[in-house]
């Protein structure tokens, strides 16, 4: 398929977004000064560049332009109350007031007490903590490693598992190598780590099947995330997580669930409790953390025991890890969405259904066929995540990285670049086509998002 060309729509739209937006530019420059790209998060460098931001609540943030900005990335999906939640800000003000907070360097009880909440609700007899998701995968899989053994590392083409040496290989989605997703995405990588990972396909228990039992017993472990985030919103079938947990069973390799997006954003715990199918790690962070970089891998205690003194996995160091004012922010949240379990996730997964459909709708209403991925699937009950994708056919049912991060089978710069685009002209902020909603998000706020989509898309069906 011929993919578009919206340099023209980019230009335009830039052009736009540059006159409204002075200060954020100015402020660009400065920045590029200093920082590479201007920023240091490479997908929050929004070209031709981000709005600064000077302070947030709940479902808005406000820039240095003075626009407030309706926003469906609510922290890379941590945020699920909103910006600074007032039970997380008042919990760490009066902490911080009777001199708790940043005395790193001691443990304390809190550790042992937002550990055994996070156990209870996940089903695992051990966790340790770290401060970022891609830090606790890669710790994962040291562990997985160390536990059989083995070398190889099974993954699903597309996952996102963060910067660390085994998550960077069969990211994105390479159109020259025959649309596959097997390649190394990072120079200065071992040469070794891209031959250490095997790429298969989600959803696909045959593939995995056949992959295990041609390298079964040098595998280590399979990791995938139960609920894809940064490949387009895309559920693991039941099926297929109860193969994966039969198959690696079977073949004696370790099953590890990346539950950084997914922990505690369908129910107050791990996506574990809601189909049934139990790994032997996981690992979490975002959402745990209330607003602050919290992470941890947890799981059976034979496997996490070699992180301990006679383990010999160095599952260690990190000043930050175990912050106290981290993990009192972990603790409110936690509990609070233990407590509000059952108002907190009805409400997000009917906003979740509801943004899917306005999207869709507005789209198809100005003549962009469109398809916004996001449902739970057959293994979660309902969900507040969301990205829309713009299928070249019609035939498309966007349930595939294979599909979702192909520019020849999706106009992947529509939907990532365009989009995003032409939303901030109308205060609106998505990430890879929309992203979670929050618990501070209203049904008014997703008829903006309906309305604002409608105002993009007009600007988009003229270019197409
Ligand atoms: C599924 C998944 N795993 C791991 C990571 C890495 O987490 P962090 O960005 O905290 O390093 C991410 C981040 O987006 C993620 O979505």
């Amino acid at each position: 398929m011929k993919q578009r060309d919206h340099a023209k729509l980019i230009a335009a739209l830039s052009e736009e977004y540059e006159r409204r937006s002075p200060r954020s530019a100015a402020l660009n420059r400065e920045a590029l000064k200093y920082l590479v790209d201007g920023g240091s998060h490479t997908i929050r460098l929004i070209r031709p560049f981000p709005p600064r931001i000077v302070s947030a609540a709940g479902a808005y943030v406000t820039d240095e332009d003075g626009h407030r900005i309706l926003d469906f990335w609510q922290g890379h999906h941590a945020n699920i109350l909103g910006h600074n939640p007032a039970i997380v800000t008042a919990a760490l003000s009066r902490a911080f007031g009777f001199g708790f907070g940043l005395q790193s360097g001691f443990t304390d009880a809190l550790q042992a007490r937002v550990a055994e909440i996070l156990c209870a609700r996940i089903g695992a007899e051990r966790v340790r903590f770290t401060t970022s998701g891609s830090l606790a995968t890669m710790y994962a899989t040291l562990l997985a490693r160390a536990f059989t053994g083995r070398e190889l590392v099974m993954k699903v083409g597309g996952g996102w598992h963060g910067a660390q040496p085994w998550g960077l290989v069969g990211v994105d989605l390479n159109v020259e190598n025959h649309g596959s997703f097997a390649h190394a995405e990072s120079r200065g990588l071992p040469s070794s780590v891209a031959h250490q990972v095997i790429v298969t396909r989600l959803n696909d228990a045959d593939m995995l099947e056949s992959q295990l039992r041609k390298h079964g017993g040098r595998v280590a472990c399979f990791i995938l995330e139960p609920f894809m985030g940064s490949a387009g919103c895309l559920p693991a079938t039941l099926a297929y997580l109860r193969a994966a947990r039969e198959l690696t069973r079977k073949h004696g390799a370790l099953l590890i669930f990346d539950e950084v997006i997914s922990g505690f954003r369908f129910c107050a715990g791990s996506s574990t409790r809601l189909f049934a199918v139990q790994p032997d790690l996981a690992t979490y962070a975002k959402i745990i953390g209330g607003g602050m970089p919290v992470a941890a891998v947890a799981g059976r205690a034979e496997v996490m025991s070699l992180s301990g003194r006679a383990g010999g996995v160095k599952f260690s160091g990190g000043t930050y890890s175990c912050h106290p004012s981290s993990l009192l922010a972990a603790e409110t949240m936690m509990r609070h969405l233990i407590e509000n379990e059952a108002d907190v996730y009805s409400r997000i997964a009917s906003l979740g259904a509801k943004a899917r459909r306005v999207m869709e709708r507005a789209f198809r209403e100005e003549g962009i066929s469109a398809r916004c991925t996001g449902e739970g699937g057959d293994a979660l009950p309902g969900s507040s995540m969301g990205a829309v994708h713009f299928p070249y056919s019609d035939e498309c049912d966007c349930s595939l990285p294979e599909q979702t991060r192909n520019p020849e089978v999706c106009d992947v710069t529509l939907s990532d670049t365009v989009l995003q685009l032409a939303l901030l002209l109308e205060d609106v902020h998505v990430m890879h086509g929309l992203g979670s909603v929050s618990a501070a998000h209203t049904e008014g706020d997703i008829d903006r998002l309906g309305d604002a989509c409608r105002k993009a898309a007009r600007r988009i069906a003229h270019s197409l």
